[in-house]
């Protein structure tokens, strides 16, 4: 872990949502290293929270706490926000973090999936800036809001035509929103980390390339671009896209050597791509 961007996160109060494991549990765990007040946890899975919150709560006693809720649930993520500000009326950060993926052609998306990519990918997000902001208006120092989307909200992967236009919405979102409150020191960033090597991750059963994340790689570079403000914490990765453009001259050579790669994987184990 970077102790670099520490005294931005020192006695600070943070809710971080998603984060019951990989890159919500990292903030939470940076956040604690780097000496803040308070963070409060929440995911659905009761088991894996409370494993976890239970290990940082004993290693930052009295710093700690968690609540298992659906982010998917406006009133749900209102109490969580309006809870963790009311511990001590402060709430410094708000890390709107829990996302699911999908990796599978459109054809096998159905209603219920699209539906749940986006109340809990761009929805979900809504809801939580919503019930930050009038806290942070009201506490006067005003607070940061941390929206994680992805690089699949940059750059249109293939097999992920739901995942993608869900992530789309959270950067359009929160790019527009950062200047919506600039004047009143509310800052709003917005992540779009490429792969990193996390539970959402290895579900999709693909090959992870050598060049993936590590969470702890991962987070450094985002507190870091949280500390300075950034409005797109978006890695090496536009620089690494640039040089993909001048090696292929156009967007879309990439992209359909991406989805020529992902193909092969899904005749591989058999996934119904070409209906
Ligand atoms: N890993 C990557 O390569 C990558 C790349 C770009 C962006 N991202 C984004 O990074 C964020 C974190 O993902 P991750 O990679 O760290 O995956 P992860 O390890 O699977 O963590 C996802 C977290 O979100 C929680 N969650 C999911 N749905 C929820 C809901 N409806 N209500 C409350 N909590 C919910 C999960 O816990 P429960 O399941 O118990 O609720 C878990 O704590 C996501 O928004 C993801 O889209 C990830």
């Amino acid at each position: 872990m970077n102790p670099e961007y520490f005294s931005y996160f020192k006695d600070k109060v943070g809710a971080v949502t998603g984060a019951s494991s990989g890159i919500g549990l990292g903030y939470a765990k940076y956040m604690l290293a780097a000496g803040a007040k308070a963070v409060f946890l929440c995911a659905r899975g009761k088991d894996r929270l409370e494993k976890e919150g239970g290990y940082l709560a004993e290693r930052y006693p009295g710093k700690v706490f968690w609540e298992t809720i659906d982010v998917t649930d406006k009133k749900q993520v209102e109490k969580f926000v309006d809870g963790a500000w009311s511990k001590y009326e402060q709430l410094d950060l708000l890390f709107n973090n829990a996302g699911i993926s999908h990796l599978c052609s459109v054809w096998e998306v159905d209603d219920k999936l699209w539906e749940d990519l986006f109340n809990t990918n761009f929805w979900s997000v809504k809801y939580g800036v919503f019930a930050a902001i009038k806290h942070m208006l009201q506490q006067k120092t005003g607070g940061h809001i941390v929206n994680t989307a992805s690089i699949s909200g940059l750059v249109p992967y293939p097999y992920q035509a739901a995942y993608c236009p869900s992530k789309f919405a959270a950067v359009g979102f929160s790019r527009s929103m950062r200047y919506e409150f600039y004047e009143d020191n509310i800052k709003i960033s917005c992540v779009c980390p490429p792969l990193v090597d996390t539970t959402m991750v290895r579900e999709t059963g693909m090959p992870l390339p050598d060049d993936v994340l590590s969470v702890e790689d991962a987070v450094d570079y985002i507190m870091k671009g949280i500390a300075e403000n950034h409005d797109l914490i978006c890695f090496d990765y536009m620089e690494r896209l640039k040089n993909l453009l001048d090696h292929v001259m156009e967007t879309d050579g990439a992209l359909l050597d991406n989805a020529l790669a992902r193909r092969k994987h899904m005749d591989a184990v058999g996934s119904p791509w070409n209906r």
